[in-house]
Parts: structure tokens; sequence; C-alpha cells
């Protein structure tokens, strides 16, 4: 493995700036984490609008210069974030979003290439993430993990919420992984969750909780069904994941290599190939630099081969 190290300008580009371009830049600026942030819709005039307003509270908190880009943007920039794409109305899955947001992604790749810095790292948002995240790759022709999305991290940080209040801890000592399609085909990873490093059997055996079939599907449903129970109930999903592609924009522009559980093109790991899919991964500033290879249990490791080659029919 090869865990490259390079000076960046810490610059950004984020195309599509609806809710959630919008809620990763004004993140992004109150975190400090870039020094530049491009802003390219293909409604220049909302791109504009929301770098003045984000702009306008920087003298107070931040140090970044926000402002309505081009895709010339794209050649100095370290990270370009693609959350353009429409996002689903109340009743579809992510899979349903599949044509229109692919016809989007080909525009948008279109355009970036004649600019793309070839040593930036891409990080796709825009749903269906596994699937876009793949073809962006393919088209880019950037397969080795320089593109990837953001795929379970938040089915992920969802997951590690209702653990930690289900047993009335921190979430920062609740380990644990949802892998695969950020969508129906999840699978929560409980053959390796533990709480702190104790395995969550050997911790609720000694704390008294109870911990069975039941417990665990009622968790796995909720993970599952919170983006549309979100969707529902305010038409739109966006400080959640804004703050997830924080955190990995924070591995990519400082170098602070991390483990999490994001998208990326694989090339036979787990025996699977041609297909983009969450595991444990390490990002940095190259995005994912390597898949990690776990023991799942057989069940665990069958419903991820079935994922595998569900989202393969849609790829081809
Ligand atoms: N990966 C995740 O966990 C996650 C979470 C939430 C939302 N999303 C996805 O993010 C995407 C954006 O969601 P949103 O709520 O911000 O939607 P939105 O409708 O608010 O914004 C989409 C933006 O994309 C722009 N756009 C459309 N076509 C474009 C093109 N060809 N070039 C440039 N810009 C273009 C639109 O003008 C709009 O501003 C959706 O696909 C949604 O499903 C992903």
């Amino acid at each position: 493995m090869n865990l490259q190290m390079k000076f960046n300008k810490r610059k950004v580009t984020i195309i599509g700036v609806g809710n959630v371009g919008a809620s990763i830049a004004y993140a992004l600026t109150i975190r400090n984490l870039a020094r530049e942030i491009a802003l390219i819709d293909i409604n220049e005039e909302r791109a504009k609008g929301e770098a003045l307003d984000i702009q306008h509270g920087i003298p107070y908190m931040g140090i970044a210069n926000v402002y309505c880009g081009t895709y010339e943007d794209c050649n100095d920039s370290d990270l370009v974030i693609i959350t353009a794409g429409r996002n689903r109305r109340v009743g579809e899955t992510r899979l349903n979003l599949i044509e229109d947001n692919k016809r989007i992604m080909g525009d948008i790749v279109d355009k970036m290439l004649p600019h793309l810095n070839r040593s930036a790292t891409i990080l796709v948002v825009s749903n269906p993430v596994d699937i876009l995240t793949y073809k962006c790759a393919q088209w880019l022709g950037m397969e080795r993990g320089q593109v990837f999305g953001t795929g379970n991290i938040l089915d992920t940080s969802r997951m590690t919420r209702y653990i930690a209040d289900y047993v009335r801890l921190n979430t920062e000592v609740v380990k644990c992984n949802v892998v695969g399609e950020h969508g129906d085909g999840q699978v929560p990873i409980w053959s390796r969750l533990s709480i702190a490093g104790v395995p969550m059997d050997e911790y609720c055996e000694n704390m008294h909780i109870r911990w069975d079939d039941e417990i665990r599907n009622q968790i796995k449903q909720k993970v599952r069904q919170q983006g549309a129970e979100i969707i529902r109930a305010k038409g739109k999903t966006h400080y959640g994941i804004a703050t997830c592609v924080c955190f990995l924009a924070d591995a990519v522009l400082n170098q602070r290599l991390t483990i999490s559980t994001v998208s990326s093109p694989f090339h036979g790991e787990y025996g699977i190939e041609g297909v983009s899919l969450s595991v444990p991964s390490i990002v940095g500033v190259n995005g994912v630099e390597r898949r990690l290879e776990e023991r799942w249990s057989e069940e665990e490791y069958a419903r991820f081969c079935e994922t595998a080659e569900k989202l393969k029919e849609f790829i081809n």
C-alpha cells in the first residue's frame, strides 16, 4: 500500500449547490476545513446566492473564500464534491433516481474532464451513490479509489447513534459498521459490533441488557428507513450527510488517515468486482487508499454478495 502524502491548497469545488451542497459548504466553512470553496450549479444564480450567504458569516467564524465558480476550478482543486441531482420524493427509493441522476452525472463528467486536475480526489454524494460512484470513476478513467462515494457512512453513523442510545452510552464507544448499498441492500455487521472493543453479546450479557434477533431487527429497520422518514417529515435530508462529508474532507485535505464505510469500485476484494459498494476503507489524501477485508458471519457475507449482484444489474 502506498499511502502518499501531498501538499495541497485545501481547495474544494462543490458541484450541485442545492440543500446538500450548500449545507456541505456551510459546514466546511464553520469547521475551517478549506481555504477556498468554489460552488458550481446549473442554476448559477443559486450558486451565487449560496456563496454570498455563506461568505457573510465568515468574518465571525472561518477563513475560507467561498465563491460561485466554473468548471475551471477543478483545475487546482484538491477535492471535488459532487452533489448535483434530484432528491427522492416521498415513497421513492434511491434506485428510482438512477436514470435522471446518471444523465446529470454524465453532463458533469463531460464538463469536468477538460479541466480536471488528475491528482484531485472526487467524492460523490448524489444518489444512488454506489451506482453513480462507479459510473463517475469509470467515465473519468480513475477507478482506484480516487473517486469514492459517501456510501454507508451515514447509515453507520445512524446505527452508531441508535446503539449508543440503546446501551445508554456515548456514541464514541460504539464500534459498528453498515456495509453494502446505501439503500435497501445495506448490511449491518453485527458479528463485529463492539462497545469499546468488548463484543456486543458479551457487553450486553454482563450488563443484563437484552440483545437478540428481535432487537437487532428493530435497529436495522430503523436505520434503513431513517432517510425516508426524514424526507416524509421535511422533504429533504442534508445536515447529517453534510457532517459526514466534513469528516471525510478532513481526512482528504488534512491527510488525517481514517477508516470509514465509504463506497468505491471493487477490484476482487471479497471475490467481487465491477461494482461500487461500501466496506470499512482507509480514507486519506487519495480518497479510498485501501478497502479492508474483514471476517464476517456467513450470513452477512451472503447478504453482501446478494447486494453486489443486485447493484451490478443496475450498472450494466
Ligand atoms: N449520499 C447520501 O447519503 C445523500 C444524503 C442526502 C442526499 N443525497 C443526494 O444528494 C443529491 C442532492 O440532494 P439535494 O437535496 O441537495 O437536492 P436539490 O434539488 O436541493 O439540489 C440539487 C442541485 O443540483 C443542481 N443540478 C441539477 N443538474 C445539474 C447539472 N447538470 N449540473 C450542475 N448542477 C446541477 C440543481 O440545480 C440543484 O441546485 C440527491 O441525489 C440526493 O438524493 C445523498
